[in-house]
This record gives C-alpha cells, structure tokens and sequence, in this order.
C-alpha cells in the first residue's frame, strides 16, 4: 500500500520529492496502457466524480480517458449549467451528495481555496484540478513529467517560465515543486503580471537564485525549458487592462535564433497567440507531447490514490 491510498491531492506543496518520483515512475509504467497497446482493469469498478465549475478541455478529458484505461468509470458535470448549483447549491452540499455517487472526486472552481475547503466535507479523495488562480498540482505532475522525460533531470536545468505569473496557477505549482526539485528558475512577466512575492520569497528559503526579467529577449539563450503560458484573461479584474497586455510576449522563430539548441518549450496549452504556429514544427516545441502526457500521468495518481494494482 502506498502512502498515496485514500489522499488528497490539494496542493504540489503537500507532495514530497520521494511522491513525486513515484508518481513520475509509476506514469512511465502506465505508457503501454495510456496507448492502448496493454489492456488494464485495475480500477475496475471504481467511480470518478469530475465537477468542473469553469471551463476545461485537457485536464477534464484526460482524466476521463485515464479512468477508462483502467477500467473504471466517470460521471460529472462540465459548467453548472443543468445541474443544481444553478439553483443555488452550495458547493458544501453538491459534495456531500457527490461523495454518495463516487470513489474519488476531481473538482475545477473559480475560487481559490475550493478544492480544500470540497475536502472538508468528504472522506473521499479529492483531487485539485484548478481552484482559480491558486494551484492545478496535477497539471504540474505532468509538466515535471515532461521535463523528467525530456531532459532526464530536473536539478540544474534552467526553467524560465513566461507570461501570466500573477493569475497563472499552473506556474504557481510548477514554481513550488521546481523549488523542491533544484532547477534554476527565471520569471518573464509585464510588471503588473509578476509570480506573487509569498512564492518568491519561497524559493529564495530553498536557498535557490533565481532571475526576474521583463523582456523575454534578455534571457532566452540561458533557457533549457521555456515554459510559456497565456494570459488569464478571465481573472482580470478590469478588461481594459487585458486588453493593454494581451499579445505582449510572443515566441516565434525570430526570438528562437538565440535558443539552445536542446531548449524545450512548453505550455500547458490553450494557447493564444504567445506561441506562433511556426512553432509548432520546431524540435523545441513539446507542448502537444506535454498534453498527451497528461493520461499516464494522471493514470498514475488514480491508481495510487485508489489502490489499483499493487
Ligand atoms: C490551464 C489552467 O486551466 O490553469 N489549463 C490546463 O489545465 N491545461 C492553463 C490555462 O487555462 O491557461
């Protein structure tokens, strides 16, 4: 039994570095089955709960697809509209009712702090997919994933993550684990969009440097990973203030001329226009790589948390 059985997944800081690499291990085992190439029914039976309050593609279908590889089942819902909490609902008494129906409960809410509070009122396992613009720790399992496998290493690489770093929750774990991990960070964002200081001056209490930067010219040669992300539009709180930063950092083949030849680059995807379609046929771009990661990924973490093969 793994110390994952019957756990929550809230936040990356409540993973250890010795969860994470079983966790990255336990994915590499879960190729052949993520594929379709080996049949499994280790969750036979089981029953994920998916409760997206905002909007999703990848995080809400891969771990669909994660499911029924190993041969459990999935019901949910994907934007309130239909279900109850369009009549008032509290999210308290939707989990509640949840619990009755499900082994394990994946929820994405606009508020941050949600998914902690969803798991006040359940014994069952609940796994964070996004709670505004807090944290999306699974999201960062397969962003470490991706590193881990590309790049065989985590300590010593330089991570430069790009863009939203205020709103963007999925920087907000990746900086966390990335801390715990060893690599070297450096932060590109417009002034009023930078990582929030309490994640700064976390990293800095790991006793890591790292660079902050404005423009992403000044620092792209130094990148082995460039991790971009978009700007999170739906968290502004005035829209003419989107509007005076959206479309402010793009990667394209001009910038690129100055890369490592081995730089990666990543995104957690939707992309807008940060990354330029051009891009896409480099040897740096992963990022459609990185999204298919997401099924062994979170097939690992559903075995683990539900005890299905060991
Ligand atoms: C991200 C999210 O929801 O935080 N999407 C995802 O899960 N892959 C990133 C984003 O929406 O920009």
């Amino acid at each position: 039994m793994s110390d994952f059985q019957g756990r929550d997944v809230l936040s990356i800081r409540e993973l250890t570095k010795s969860d994470i690499q079983l966790v990255l291990k336990t994915a590499k085992k879960m190729v052949p089955i993520a594929v379709g190439t080996r049949r499994s029914r280790a969750l036979e039976g089981r029953i994920l709960a998916t409760l997206f309050f905002e909007p999703s593609t990848r995080t809400r279908l891969s771990f669909e697809s994660a499911m029924a590889r190993l041969g459990g089942r999935v019901l949910g819902f994907s934007g309130t509209e239909g279900t109850s909490v369009q009549k008032g609902e509290t999210l308290a008494d939707t989990i509640r009712m949840v619990e009755a129906y499900s082994d394990v409960i994946v929820l994405r809410h606009p508020q941050e702090g949600a998914a902690r509070l969803a798991a006040e009122f359940t014994e069952k396992p609940v796994i964070n997919a996004g709670d505004g613009a807090g944290q999306h720790p699974t999201q960062t399992l397969l962003d470490l994933y991706t590193i881990w496998d590309e790049k065989g290493a985590f300590q010593g690489q330089n991570v430069t993550l790009v863009g939203d770093l205020k709103y963007g929750r999925t920087v907000h774990s990746l900086t966390y684990a990335l801390a715990e991990l060893g690599a070297h960070l450096t932060f590109v964002s417009p002034p009023t969009l930078e990582m929030p200081r309490e994640i700064l001056e976390h990293v800095k209490e790991r006793g890591l440097t790292f660079r902050t930067a404005h423009r992403l010219e000044e620092v792209i040669r130094d990148a082995d990973v460039l991790y971009v992300t978009r700007i999170q539009r739906e968290r502004f709180p005035d829209p003419q203030e989107y509007e005076s930063i959206a479309g402010s950092y793009r990667v394209d083949e001009a910038i690129l001329r100055d890369a490592k030849r081995g730089l990666i680059i990543m995104h957690p995807l939707p992309r807008l226009t940060e990354i330029a379609p051009e891009v896409d046929r480099t040897k740096h771009a992963v990022y459609f790589k990185q999204a298919s990661n997401a099924v062994p990924v979170r097939m690992a973490l559903l075995d683990l948390i539900l005890g299905g093969a060991e």
